[in-house]
């Protein structure tokens, strides 16, 4: 089986097929996680993937223990008519990490593109590598962030929740700094639908404009930013210890379909924000 593998600017690598007829199974799981644990994320394109959320869900145990939610193993993240929730909307998600109001945090996201919209619908899946993000802001700004602790509170279909966490934490499992923040959405667009109650802890109320402006600055840096333009088929795991994610506004009639799944670290990691859940 012969593939190419391509890096993704600013980080990530892109694994594409030589011929059509291979399928995504005969991959190494050992050696994608060894990518996804070097490069934060993997985007395998032009393989044969998945018939059906089933088949999707028994591949995802290859990489681990699957999160199970109330829906089930793999959300499908399709527009709906009348959505309660912006996940649910065509409207764009301010970067978030997954499983911040659940009582375990995923280690892996892993996506299944079923349909893709035209390359002029939007859509595209946003990530921040964090690590990056660290490294490359002014220290002055790293050292302010680490005295706030932002607290999250959400209601939504399948939780109600509240998470508090500090800007600048450590890796679970790695000697890394690493940021986790849910950006509260952007004040100018109309119509977003059941956003989080956000509280910044640790600091003046004057300051906190400034520090916004800050953080969308380093977290947007096309040093540390990267956005996945879909291509049907496209599978893609995501390092969420790591990573923040969100996405682009996309047409209303845009078929953009993907399923995802969680998949836990070995042992599953405890949500250490985690304030109340039900
Ligand atoms: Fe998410």
């Amino acid at each position: 089986m012969k593939y190419k593998i391509t890096h993704l600017k600013p980080f990530g690598i892109l694994i594409e097929a030589d011929n059509a007829d291979y399928h995504i199974e005969k991959l190494s799981t050992e050696l994608l996680k060894k990518y996804v644990d070097e490069e934060k994320l993997v985007v395998i394109r032009g393989f044969r993937t998945f018939c059906s959320a089933h088949d999707f869900a028994n591949y995802c145990e290859r990489w681990g223990e699957i999160s199970v939610w109330p829906f089930g193993k793999v959300l499908e993240l399709v527009r709906q008519n009348n959505p309660e929730d912006h996940i649910f909307d065509n409207n764009y998600v301010p970067l978030h990490w997954d499983g911040m109001y659940r009582p375990e945090v995923p280690e892996y996201q892993i996506f299944h593109c079923v349909d893709s919209p035209n390359l002029d619908q939007g859509g595209r899946t946003t990530f921040t590598n964090t690590a990056l993000v660290i490294d490359q802001s002014p220290v002055e700004w790293i050292e302010l962030w680490k005295k706030i602790t932002v607290r999250y509170t959400r209601k939504m279909e399948f939780y109600e929740s509240t998470t508090t966490s500090p800007i600048i934490t450590r890796h679970p499992y790695k000697d890394q700094l690493i940021m986790r923040y849910n950006e509260p959405p952007e004040k100018d667009i109309p119509d977003f639908i059941n956003p989080p109650i956000i509280e910044f802890l640790g600091v003046e109320d004057n300051q906190l404009d400034e520090i916004q402006l800050q953080l969308k600055e380093s977290l947007y840096s096309p040093q540390a930013y990267y956005a996945h333009t879909w291509h049907k088929n496209d599978i893609v795991i995501s390092d969420n210890f790591t990573l923040l994610h969100g996405r682009e506004v996309y047409a209303k009639d845009a078929p953009r379909h993907l399923q995802r799944v969680h998949v836990n670290s070995s042992p599953a990691f405890k949500n250490p924000g985690l304030e109340s859940y039900k």
